[in-house]
């Protein structure tokens, strides 16, 4: 489970950031949590996120202020924070996301809004916009599997906007995604291409090769440099991979996992790359 989850409380969530801040990394941290049923739960999702920002003000991993690009983060999925709840959901998740932004802004660290199912997209835009008025650094997410990202890319794009650039990751029907690989990822290139064109600050979320070759050869093609756009990947996927970029100069913003409903979040992770599963098992068995 540490290979892919930070710990199951905000102790272990600070004391890992640390870990990767010494290695030259820095961070987007997520609160694992299951779907959010009631208030209650998304007071104690928006609670859990205000512990960690104080606790990594009070250890002093927030002062890394001058660049956006070195910030600590948190992503927050809306669906945590009540976006689902029946009635005045929408509301809910704005007033939960304005506090998270709110305490952020206080310590020196930013928000991503995590994208969910594309039955949320239109929501999650309307609440990021109304956050931005006030968090103009708050980050959105578009997946490149979705049909509309290309266009969605073309708004984004404006000055002052950070934009994660995701393949996506639910299984959505085909009126609305591309289903093939190849289609994927020629949609990856020409949304990347429009972001690293456009006026914004590009967050090239993915673990692929061929997508980071070239969008390193494309940030170079626009004029980038170091600190004007940011890979990111996973916690616990192609770390070597994650230092190497480090060490050439780039940002690498580590998606950080912590909390205590880890399980599902794990089993998607080897669900992906089932050769994970004997690593997996090793690690395990290793702590005995
Ligand atoms: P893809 O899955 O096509 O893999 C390409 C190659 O990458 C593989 O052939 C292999 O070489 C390598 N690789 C991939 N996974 C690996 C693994 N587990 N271990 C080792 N190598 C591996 N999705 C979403 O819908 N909404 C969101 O908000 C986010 N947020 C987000 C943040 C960050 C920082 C990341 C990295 C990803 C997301 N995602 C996401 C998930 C994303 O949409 C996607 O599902 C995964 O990143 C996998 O897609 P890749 O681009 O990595 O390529």
């Amino acid at each position: 489970m540490r290979r892919y989850v930070a710990g199951t409380d905000t102790a272990s969530a600070v004391a890992t950031t640390r870990t990767l801040y010494e290695d030259g990394l820095t961070v987007t941290l997520d609160h694992l949590g299951e779907d959010t049923t009631d208030r209650a739960q998304a007071d104690a999702v928006t609670a859990a996120y205000l512990e960690l920002l104080g606790a990594l003000d009070r250890d002093g991993l927030t002062e890394r202020l001058g660049p956006l690009a070195a910030r600590a983060e948190v992503s927050v999925k809306l669906s945590a924070v009540g976006q689902a709840l029946r009635g005045d959901g929408e509301k809910i998740a704005l007033d939960q996301a304005r506090s998270i932004c709110d305490e952020a802004k206080r310590v020196g660290a930013t928000v991503t809004l995590d994208m969910e199912d594309h039955t949320t997209t239109d929501s999650t835009f309307a609440i990021l916009a109304d956050l931005r008025r006030d968090f103009p650094d708050t980050g959105a997410v578009v997946q490149a599997y979705l049909k509309r990202t290309e266009a969605d890319c073309r708004d984004l794009a404006v000055a002052g906007s950070r934009v994660r650039l995701c393949k996506g990751a639910y299984n959505e029907p085909e009126s609305v995604a591309f289903k093939k690989r190849l289609e994927v990822d020629l949609s990856y290139v020409r949304c990347m291409n429009v972001l690293l064109a456009g006026d914004g600050y590009p967050m090239l979320a993915t673990h692929d090769p061929h997508m980071i070759e070239i969008g390193a050869e494309r940030a170079l093609f626009h004029g980038r440099k170091a600190g004007d756009f940011e890979f990111q990947m996973l916690y616990g996927v192609r770390p070597d991979e994650q230092r190497r970029l480090a060490q050439a100069g780039h940002t690498m913003r580590v998606y950080l996992p912590y909390g205590a409903q880890w399980y599902g979040y794990l089993m998607r992770r080897l669900a992906e790359r089932p050769s994970n599963l004997a690593f997996f098992a090793r690690s395990l068995v290793s702590k005995g």
